[in-house]
């Protein structure tokens, strides 16, 4: 391994189960957008493929242009994907959030719903989330990526899925910069008397498998 100040190569050669999803996230960087490192990447691949034995859907908060719900969808299976996003930018951000700022990041339903249209079981429920959950109440799930940025979208999106994370289902935000930033602040807050802890991935993500 190649060290450099706060950076590292990992040689993939090493674990060759996991080039064929490095490949993937080439290929889906050259067709769409997708706001993710490679390793991060992987922490929603991984985790999207390891949960498939708990019972319960999946879902993601903060789609933009369908990269990340398309690695989703290669290791999905069965199981329904629930999309949700404005598709229009994101709401406008408050006093906590401090890196992104309302109406960044727009992008149209239409690019993202044919990009994905040749997996089955993919639902998108567009709007403004949690208004865009009206109706949805009795799902559980087994794998939620929470990618909203902002403190209160990330805040509507653990007070609204935490109790419909099945036990040992995993939920993963991205956007973590501690406890002080939008995102960051709202999973503290939600989840600080829960008994799961905070594991760091890789990048800005963070991530709890639920009780
Ligand atoms: C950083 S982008 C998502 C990137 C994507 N996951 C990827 O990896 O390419 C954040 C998205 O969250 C959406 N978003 C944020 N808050 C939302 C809310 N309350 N309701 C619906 N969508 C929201 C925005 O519209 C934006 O598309």
């Amino acid at each position: 391994m190649l060290a450099h100040k706060d950076m590292a190569l990992v040689p993939l050669g090493d674990l060759p189960h996991r080039s064929g999803a490095y490949r993937l996230f080439r290929d889906v960087r050259e067709r769409t957008a997708m706001l993710l490192t490679d390793t991060e990447a992987w922490g929603i691949y991984a985790s999207a493929k390891r949960t498939a034995r708990v019972p319960g859907d999946i879902a993601e908060l903060g789609v933009f242009r369908g990269g990340s719900a398309r690695l989703i969808c290669e290791v999905k299976g069965d199981r329904a994907l629930h999309l949700f996003d404005t598709f229009a930018g994101l709401p406008s951000s408050g006093d906590s959030d401090t890196r992104f700022q309302g109406g960044s990041f727009a992008s149209s339903l239409d690019p993202v719903r044919s990009y994905l249209n040749h997996f089955p079981n993919v639902h998108f429920h567009v709007g403004l989330f949690p208004a865009s959950a009206a109706g949805l109440d009795d799902l559980r799930f087994s794998f939620v990526h929470l990618d909203a940025d902002l403190y209160a979208s990330t805040l509507a999106g653990i007070q609204w899925f935490y109790p419909r994370l099945n036990r040992g289902g995993i939920l993963i935000s991205h956007d973590y910069y501690g406890s002080a930033d939008g995102a960051g602040k709202a999973l503290h807050e939600y989840l600080a008397d829960k008994p799961e802890c905070f594991l760091e991935l890789s990048g800005t993500q963070v991530a709890i498998v639920k009780l």
